[in-house]
């Protein structure tokens, strides 16, 4: 029986997760055991998504709290080391781009235990985003590669990795949402805010870029000062944003037409993002949902490391300046949106598809 070791750390690796582990759990050839870094730690950044996914609890939880990218980054690598050399894993798995994911990789890799990265492959050529980082040291880390695009294969092989270690098994995370689409149809969450169907935007925004810097935030407040006076903004807010809105005194709740609430639920979120008339956001993953959701999406970013989300999906990138995101989300109000197809094996059974070709491999 071989041991795995499924290292998780922050919101959206919960979120990528939940299919993988009910899998895994439920596979007698697995001893699979579930680590979670700290590295989010509020009951709305972590604890809800396991209790409302069905994710068994954490077997080890290693506690490495919020602090500069470097701090974090070396405590995670210094308590998975701990635990990785105390027990012994034959493989860990690793999702997404966060630092929990890169951190472990290194610990891994640095006692010669196999490393599968779900999530590889995806690259926005920018080197300032700590999450570019991330990903490019983990994939070349990493011995078996999970795409969730033909594009990704590429990105792989351009920077030399072998195409034996490569797997297109398409996107985790249209597996959590094919499994949930009942709860989150019929959750309406946007009654609880008076709202009607199709009737609001829903915001998310927490990308350091556009939050910790003043300007660009200003820009992208600015915008929506103006896009909420026809048609009402709904906000979750992520911490990092409120403390750097707090920082800046930039007063978000001055703002007419946009209402900022807590971080919401997975099925929440879902559900707020499958009844908006259109989504702004600068988060990976919800780029992605909105196009399996098919629901128009505009990104608040120069660029995005899922190209796929424009090319086939309803995703626009409108960067940060104020009359670029004005004009384009005002087009979509006005009703000259953008809608889109969902992209190849996103079709909710790449969790089975994983582990498969771990089993496979590693016979
Ligand atoms: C991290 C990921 C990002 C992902 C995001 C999802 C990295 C480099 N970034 O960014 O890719 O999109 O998670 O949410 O790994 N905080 C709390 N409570 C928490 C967690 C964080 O209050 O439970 C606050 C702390 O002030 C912390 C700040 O948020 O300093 C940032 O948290 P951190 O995990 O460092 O990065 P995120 O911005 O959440």
């Amino acid at each position: 029986m071989k041991k795995i070791f499924v290292i998780v750390g922050a919101r959206p690796n919960f979120i990528k997760i939940a299919p993988l582990m009910e899998l895994l759990k439920a596979n007698k050839n697995f001893n699979t055991v579930l680590v979670h870094s700290g590295q989010h730690y509020d009951y709305f950044m972590s604890k809800v998504f396991f209790e409302e996914l069905n994710i068994s609890e954490p077997d080890y939880y290693l506690n490495v709290g919020s602090g500069s990218q470097g701090y974090q980054t070396a405590e995670i690598i210094k308590s998975t080391e701990e635990l990785l050399e105390k027990d012994r894993p034959d493989m860990i798995v690793v999702v997404g781009d966060v630092n929990t994911t890169m951190a472990s990789s290194i610990a891994a890799s640095k006692l010669y235990i196999k490393i599968a990265h779900i999530e590889s492959g995806l690259r926005s050529y920018d080197r300032t985003m700590p999450e570019e980082i991330n990903r490019v040291i983990t994939d070349s880390l990493s011995d078996f590669l999970f795409t969730h695009s033909r594009e990704a294969n590429i990105n792989l092989e351009k920077e030399g990795l072998e195409k034996e270690k490569i797997f297109f098994v398409g996107n985790i995370m249209i597996d959590t949402i094919v499994n949930n689409l009942d709860r989150i149809k019929n959750r309406k969450k946007y009654k609880e805010f008076g709202l009607d169907k199709g009737d609001y935007i829903l915001l998310t925004m927490h990308r350091p870029s556009n939050v910790d810097n003043r300007d660009t935030f200003l820009s992208i407040v600015g915008a929506l000062e103006e896009i909420s006076k026809k048609t009402p903004i709904i906000f979750p807010i992520h911490p990092r944003t409120a403390k750097m809105a707090q920082q800046f005194g930039i007063a978000l709740n001055e703002i007419e037409n946009l209402k900022i609430i807590e971080p919401l639920s997975y099925i929440d979120l879902l559900s707020m993002e499958n009844d908006a008339k259109c989504i702004i956001t600068d988060s990976g993953g919800i780029q992605e949902e909105s196009t399996f959701l098919n629901v128009p999406c505009f990104t608040v970013r120069k660029n995005t490391e899922r190209p796929i989300t424009v090319e086939v999906g309803s995703n626009t990138i409108v960067g940060t300046e104020k009359d670029t995101i004005v004009n384009n989300v005002m087009k979509c109000l006005d009703g000259e949106c953008k809608y889109g197809e969902v992209p190849e094996l996103w079709d909710g059974q790449t969790a089975k598809r994983i582990i498969e070709v771990i089993e496979h491999e590693s016979n």
